[in-house]
């Protein structure tokens, strides 16, 4: 894989370099509610404007339907961005010549995902898009693809335009693919998996490639409902994939999942709620888990006291609500504590991380990218990263 290194060690003085970045922030509104991603981005972004070149970042933001929608406006994401590099990042259409941007200057082109032929299953669709990129670098022009938390998606701005242009992994692209590298080759043991969020069929597949290789996979979130049901408790209202109970069995079978042993109920999905914590085989119905609760926390600090190395993944509970944010809280805090090469992988945990004030740097890593990391650990090829190596 050719790098930024490689590109700037060419010399990019007065070269426009189109940079592929992952600025797909959470939005309250146009307020941005988590600015991680962007400030991971500005790394490779000043490297090359450090080094003369114009840059031309291209993004998504949410998955826009058809056509261009000002709900899914970069607006707010270049106003970020200009404050973080101290300059401003005018907002540009996609097409066309590209800016007149002097050296060191960066714009931002609009939700590439306004134009349909992005995310288009057809190849050539996505080629013409492509095309229409790389001309906006002009003469000369390169690709550095940054965007690690969209790289296992085939679009056209991450995979078409690297065959289009020189290509080169930026430098968040190559520090998280060495970060899961070093999960997936011979990870220090124990390796426990911390896993959340809701759903166990979009986690499914990690769990069967992850479960040979790790010592413990603790559950929590509202996928642990549908393994509690497994076992043959109740849930009463709680989250519950009823079709994927028998899946949740033949995991169980591995020994190696650790679910919570009791939980914080709601009579209401709300933070004015009545709550209380029930053991996990003595949820009342009507009643709905969305945490779970201090002694499951206090197991799962046990066997992540034990590892050496942690890859975390989804929250334990509804952590945006105060009364049921202490699950994830204390997972979060055991996994700081533990002396152990961790990651966390994924926008909600990250974000998690940053809304509940703990403390980033306790962290080995935190990665941008929730289904490329995930992608990744169960062993498929991400795209935008084969391109690069292939190039
Ligand atoms: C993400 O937030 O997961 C990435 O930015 C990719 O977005 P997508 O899941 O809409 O492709
Ligand atoms: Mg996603």
């Amino acid at each position: 894989m050719k790098t930024l290194d490689d590109l700037i060690g060419e010399g990019v003085a007065g070269r426009t370099v189109l940079v592929r970045s992952d600025l797909n922030v959470p939005l309250d509104g146009d307020r941005i509610t988590d600015d991680g991603r962007i400030r991971a981005s500005v790394p490779t972004i000043s490297a090359l404007t450090d080094a003369g070149a114009k840059v031309i970042v291209a993004a998504h933001l949410g998955r826009p339907k058809g056509g261009p929608d000002p709900k899914y406006s970069l607006a707010p994401v270049a106003t970020r961005l200009g404050e973080l590099l101290g300059a401003e990042v005018p907002l540009i259409e996609l097409g066309g010549e590209g800016p007149n941007l002097a050296d060191g200057e960066v714009a931002l082109i609009e939700n590439v995902r306004f134009d349909p032929r992005e995310t288009s299953k057809n190849a050539d669709e996505r080629v013409e898009l492509a095309i229409h990129l790389a001309a906006m670098t002009g003469e000369n022009g390169a690709f550095v693809s940054d965007g690690f938390g969209v790289v296992h998606r085939k679009q056209a701005s991450v995979y078409d335009v690297a065959q289009q242009l020189p290509a080169y992994a930026g430098k968040l692209v190559l520090a998280e693919v060495e970060v899961l590298r070093r999960l997936t080759e011979n990870p220090e043991r124990p390796y426990t998996v911390v896993l959340g969020g809701s759903k166990v069929s979009d986690k499914l597949a990690v769990i069967d490639a992850l479960l040979p290789k790790v010592d413990s996979l603790l559950v929590g979130g509202g996928m642990c409902f549908t393994f509690l049901a497994a076992q043959g408790y109740g849930v009463g209202d709680s989250l519950l994939e009823r079709e994927q109970i028998d899946n949740c069995r033949r995991l169980l079978e591995s020994g190696k999942i650790v679910l919570p042993t009791d939980v914080v109920v709601a009579d209401d999905f709300s933070a004015e709620a009545k709550t209380q914590t029930v053991a996990a085989d003595a949820i009342p119905d009507g009643w709905k888990g969305l945490d779970i609760g201090p002694d499951s926390v206090a197991a799962f600090a046990e066997v992540l006291a034990r590892a050496r190395t942690v890859f975390w993944n989804g929250p334990m509970g509804v952590f945006e609500l105060a009364p049921f944010a202490a699950g994830t809280r204390g997972v979060a805090q055991a996994i700081i504590d533990a002396d152990a090469f961790s990651v966390v992988g994924g926008g909600d945990s990250a974000a998690a991380v940053r809304a509940l004030g703990l403390d980033e740097g306790g962290f080995s890593h935190i990665s941008t990218g929730g289904g490329a990391s995930l992608e990744f650990l169960e062993g498929k090829d991400l795209p935008g990263v084969a391109i690069l190596e292939k190039s």
